[in-house]
């Protein structure tokens, strides 16, 4: 139930609390409702002299609840705006009692805005304070884009809002955004003593609103402006948000912060009933959804504790997996065929370690210390004490079964043993073994190490102690045109970077066992016989230099005419004039169409775990909501008649699954309806 409460102490102290677990998240109802409603009552009373204004539970407040932007609160009537905080702003400044913010755990979004009206902020070691609302599509509505630069600087306050990069509290001590640290069991008491010294002017009663001394001057701040702008558009040309936030904040310093605060109500107004607000929301509550499974997740199973992982196969996603445990602290131990290859596995361990390093992700000094973490071996010896076991082997049936064969002998009774397989049957992989209950799939997606998706597949037989033990250790390290279009790289550039080796073998087995949804191209294998084999090889789809930059290879054209006089097909005069949108369709529809097939073979417990399968493992852009929100939005029916043109004109692979023809007849949605999340702003 959220609610605000106020005790007033015989110091003449009221503290407000937001009362809303867990995290304490604010609504309209609640600031304009109860917490107005105990401000002014501390205002007008006699008794009460300063204010201290904290949330319950050990935590400040996650922020608005983002379900409220999208008008999914239950019960709820979408609202037709935001809220009028302005009023309450006013009257927190033109106030003759003082307020100081006491702040544990996190202050996000709306919350830290509150917190940065008051007339100073105290928080524990811990906390946490950010403004994540660009995540979101939105910006700052609560007067945060002028009170943040006017707290933190103008560069840093740009890199929190532009990155959704929240503060530690030793970095918002050291920069101003925090006026002191305290002890938990202290924080409260620390927090009234500041506010009585406000009152008593033994400290500076100024509203961070009319500060300036941090602030960069104009024409520094210009600059900064400048290449914040620049970065914007290269990084994120799609997102409009991010651009009118940084208006915003420009206006704020150029004309005054109380022409900056017009400017950011009117901008706010403007992003919060925009298309990619509620894609990013959309994406954000499907992937606090991802963690619940129905039957295992409510049933109150407790994660056991993992401490020794063992990698088998030190190859691309074997070296890639063991570099996340390594950065999660956990101690590996990679298992290779011979020296050489593991040698080589190791090597590609260390460099994926050293690019974190060169990224900033890790300081060099953690280096060293990480790789004690890692011992190569050769055998099954060091097995005995593992509790989970990720095999990352060839993609060969016969070789992972003798493998899981292994593992049965040598690994304790306890011990989960996980596949990485991208298109083997878990079944058939354990079925030599009498270890059904632990066996379970793990799918990281490459790079492992960048790639924030961990894909749990279960198998009829998998126990759901596995699955919640598997669920906990994902969520522990997964915190956490093509290119126009938004993805990071087109799929010629991604077959090129995984490898011809991999792909060719995926698609043996996915022809095996779904010829009807496969496209059989002779493309790749003509490339494969010239030795082209990828980025690995420097010749793929493109050519790449030393320093793996990719350009066009003039001599495809002779391949690509080869691979069509195999297949006996005639080059389409319409297909050389497609539109970037048409190419979008044509590659993106099959994706829904296969989408739509698993979601009705219950492979997919969920469309959102598909939106942030997409987003999380492919690239997919986040601000376009994922591939199931994105396909709704244009509608089943226009994709399924788009399909069946196609399927008229190139074959059965575009026909249109019996799930996406029944909804498109329909007219109906292609997604279940979508949870309430937990979620912050
Ligand atoms: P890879 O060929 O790069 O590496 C496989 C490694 O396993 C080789 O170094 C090999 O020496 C080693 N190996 C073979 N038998 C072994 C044994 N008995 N004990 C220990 N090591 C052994 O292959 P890659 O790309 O790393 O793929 C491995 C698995 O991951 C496959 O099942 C693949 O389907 C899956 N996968 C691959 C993805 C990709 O993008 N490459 C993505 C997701 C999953």
């Amino acid at each position: 139930m959220e609610k605000t409460t106020m005790e007033v102490g015989a110091d003449g102290v009221a503290v407000i609390a937001f009362t809303n677990p867990p995290l304490n998240l604010l609504s309209s109802d609640l600031i304009l409702g109860s917490f107005k409603e105990k401000y002014e009552q501390a205002l007008r009373r006699d008794d009460v002299k300063a204010i201290v204004i904290t949330g319950s539970n050990g935590k400040f407040s996650g922020g608005f609840d983002v379900n409220t932007f999208v008008g999914r609160r239950k019960g709820e009537e979408p609202k037709p705006g935001y809220i009028s905080i302005d009023v309450l702003t006013d009257i927190f400044e033109a106030a003759k009692k003082p307020s100081v913010a006491a702040i544990d755990g996190v202050a996000f979004g709306g919350a830290l805005e509150i917190a940065m009206i008051c007339h100073a902020r105290i928080s524990t070691s811990t906390a946490q304070l950010g403004l994540p609302e660009l995540q979101f599509g939105l910006i700052p509505g609560f007067g945060g884009t002028q009170r943040l630069p006017r707290l933190v600087g103008l560069s840093k306050a740009l890199e929190m809002m532009l990155m959704s990069k929240p503060l530690k509290a030793d970095e918002a001590h050291v920069l101003g955004l925090v006026d002191a640290i305290a002890p938990q069991e202290e924080l409260v008491m620390t927090a009234r003593q500041w506010a009585l010294e406000i009152l008593e002017q033994r400290r500076p009663w100024i509203p961070s609103i009319y500060r300036n001394d941090r602030l960069e001057p104009l024409g520094k701040a210009r600059e900064i402006l400048k290449f914040a702008r620049a970065q914007a558009q290269k990084q994120a040309p799609n997102l409009q948000h991010l651009l009118l936030c940084i208006d915003a904040i420009e206006k704020g310093v150029v004309s005054g912060s109380r022409a900056g605060l017009l400017k950011e109500a009117e901008d706010f107004q403007k992003v919060l009933h925009s298309h990619t607000c509620k894609c990013l929301v959309n994406v954000f509550i499907a992937q606090c959804a991802t963690s619940k499974v129905p039957r295992i997740t409510d049933i109150g199973l407790v994660p056991r504790r993992v401490n020794k992982i063992a990698v088998l196969g030190g190859g691309l996603m074997g070296s890639g997996i063991a570099t996340v445990l390594i950065l999660n602290k956990y101690y590996v131990i990679l298992k290779e065929v011979n020296e050489k290859f593991l040698e080589a596995g190791i090597n590609r361990i260390k460099a994926n370690l050293q690019s974190h390093v060169q990224k900033g992700k890790m300081p060099e000094e953690n280096f060293e210390t990480a790789l004690t973490l890692l011992k190569g071996v050769l055998d099954y010896e060091n097995f005995r004490d593992v509790d989970l076991v990720i095999e990352a082997v060839i993609e060969n049936v016969p070789l992972k079964q003798q493998v899981f064969a292994d593992l049965e002998t040598y690994c304790p009774p306890h011990c989960i043993l996980a596949s990485n397989t991208s298109t083997i049957d878990i079944n058939l992989i354990g079925e030599t073994t009498k270890s059904h209950d632990r066996i379970v799939g793990a799918h990281f997606f490459s790079p492992a190490h960048v790639m924030p998706l961990l894909e749990v597949v279960r198998t009829q037989k998998t126990s759901p102690q596995v699955i919640v033990d598997l669920l906990e250790l994902g969520r522990r390290f997964i915190d956490c045109a093509i290119s126009k279009f938004g993805m990071p790289m087109g799929p010629f550039r991604t077959i090129d970077l995984i490898g011809f080796g991999v792909f060719a073998a995926v698609g043996v087995q996915f022809l095996k066992s779904f010829p009807e949804r496969c496209y059989k191209s002779a493309l790749m294998q003509v490339l494969l016989e010239d030795k082209r084999a990828g980025e690995a090889t420097r010749k793929g789809f493109y050519l790449y230099d030393i320093r793996r930059k990719a350009s066009p290879d003039p001599e495809m054209t002779k391949y690509i005419e080869k691979s069509r006089s195999i297949a006996g097909v005639t080059p389409d005069p319409q297909l050389m004039k497609l539109a970037d949108k048409d190419i979008v369709e044509m590659l993106f529809f099959p994706v829904v169409n296969e989408s739509c097939r698993i979601l009705d073979e219950g492979i997919a417990l969920k469309a959102s775990d598909l939106d942030i399968a997409s987003v999380m493992g492919r690239g997919f852009p986040r601000y376009r909501g994922g591939i199931m929100f994105w396909a709704d939005n244009l509608g089943s029916k226009y994709i399924c008649s788009k399909m069946e043109t196609w399927a008229k004109k190139y074959g059965d692979f575009y026909k249109p699954c019996a799930y996406l023809a029944e909804r498109a007849a329909k007219g109906a949605s292609l997604r279940a309806p979508v949870e309430q999340a937990n979620s912050r702003l």
